[in-house]
């Protein structure tokens, strides 16, 4: 496991991500606790790209029941098909919410969090966990995210 993340000082997100990704690839290389290597992830993303909030949902008795993460303290439950990381766990898809306000049923564990992205990782068929990442500053996220932050959850894929 890599011992220093190494940060572009790129200002393009798609360059600090192509330095991040392959990091993340070998900071959980060699390790099989999922608790280690998820808070690795969150810690890895949080310190690259500056999130104002980013952890997991793990899918546990029917719930989403939060995991590591790194930010202000959040929900600790969501039901399936509820705000945007259920509708994620349900729709079994990356949701993208430019303004949370906008999203009907999005689920305020911050008043400061303005927008949003989800994706799911894949036990199998089966959702096992969603990947939460929030931001305090509305259309904060695109496609170069969803592309890269995809390519973490197939990292993620590997050791769940
Ligand atoms: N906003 C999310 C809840 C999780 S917090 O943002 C950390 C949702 O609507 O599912």
């Amino acid at each position: 496991m890599a011992e220093n993340l190494i940060i572009s000082v790129s200002t393009e997100k798609k360059d600090r991500y192509e330095v991040l990704v392959p990091q993340i690839a070998s900071l959980v290389e060699g390790e099989k606790d999922v608790v280690a290597n998820l808070s690795n992830v969150a810690a890895a993303l949080r310190q690259s790209m500056g999130f104002f909030w980013v952890g997991f949902y793990l899918v546990k008795d029917k719930q989403l029941v939060l995991g590591p993460f790194q930010g202000p303290i959040a929900c600790t439950r969501i039901d399936f098909g509820k705000g945007v990381c259920g509708t994620s766990w349900k729709e079994e898809r990356t949701i993208l919410v430019p303004n949370v306000e906008e999203f009907p049923g999005h689920i305020a564990c911050s008043s400061d969090s303005k927008s949003e992205v989800v994706l799911p990782a894949f036990k199998g068929e089966e959702v096992a966990l969603v990947l939460d990442v929030d931001s305090d500053k509305l259309n904060d996220f695109d496609e170069t995210d969803v592309l890269y932050l995809e390519k973490v959850m197939r990292i993620v894929e590997n050791f769940i």
